[in-house]
């Protein structure tokens, strides 16, 4: 596979085309942003360690039936995955409040939820990701009714088998945000990154009754180190997968 002309640079990936069509090539920087760009540092090892975290999540979520855009890691920071269409929605998923639900409702962080909430946010950086409604969805036509519907389907699935993969290395899964697409023969799919940039992630192992974060908090908050959390995760991660038999690339 042939890695050619960058079509896409994020904040924290970069994307490419390749000589295959339905196949584009992503390589995972070490770039970590917060409140939309404004604060910004380069982490040594962030790139790898979400490129491998992003592939076993990928393939430990196959295992439970819920597909996604992936295809195989390459090499550290690079994998490839199918060419998708992609909507301009980030998908929010909460099972417990905390972050922007937390202070919006004026909750406790870490206060349980009776049912998981899905929201949506359009993606655009120069608006700051504003909330929207099913009914802003498909007014502004980002997504189809009949879309909308597969889309939360497929949130909750990934909620569903996310929080028992979780469970499984002693992990709460608080909260996390995915992306989906559209492949060009219209199948719709999970696609983006799962990884400790994109979900909250608090230490179930830890007895102190504080919350021990796993996550980006740690770098959005000024809390400490997200690499020895990042390597945390990934850790018990490949130790479930290789208990499984599901592939760490
Ligand atoms: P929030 O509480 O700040 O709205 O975030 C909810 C979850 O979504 C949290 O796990 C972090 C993740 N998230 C992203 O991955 N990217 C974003 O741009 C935002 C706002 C949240």
């Amino acid at each position: 596979m042939e890695k050619l002309e960058k079509l896409y640079e994020g904040k924290a990936k970069k994307l490419y085309a390749t000589d295959d069509p339905d196949v584009l090539w992503v390589e995972y920087m070490n770039q970590a942003t917060a409140g939309n760009g404004a604060k910004k540092a380069q982490i040594e090892g962030k790139g790898s360690l979400n490129n491998h975290i992003t592939t076993v999540i990928f393939n430990l979520l196959k295992a439970r039936g819920v597909k996604s855009h992936f295809i195989k890691r390459l090499s550290d920071t690079d994998q490839l995955v199918r060419t998708m269409h992609m909507y301009p929605l980030e998908i929010i998923m909460r099972n417990t409040a905390a972050g922007s639900f937390a202070k919006r409702y004026g909750v406790k962080e870490g206060t349980g939820l009776k049912r998981p909430v899905l929201e949506f946010c359009v993606k655009s950086d120069e608006l700051g990701d504003p909330f929207i409604n099913n009914d802003g969805i498909i007014a502004l036509n980002l997504a189809s009714d009949k879309e909308l519907d597969e889309i939360s389907r497929q949130a909750r699935a990934v909620n569903k088998a996310l929080s028992d993969i979780f469970s499984s290395i002693a992990v709460q899964l608080v909260d996390f945000k995915i992306e989906e697409g559209r492949t060009p023969d219209g199948e719709i799919l999970l696609a983006d990154e799962i990884t400790p940039d994109t979900c909250r992630l608090w230490d179930l192992k830890d007895a102190s009754g504080k919350i021990e974060h796993l996550d980006k908090d740690l770098f959005r908050r000024d809390l400490g180190n997200i690499i020895p959390a990042y390597e945390e995760i990934y850790d018990r991660l490949k130790t479930l997968a290789h208990a499984e038999g599901v592939a760490t690339e």
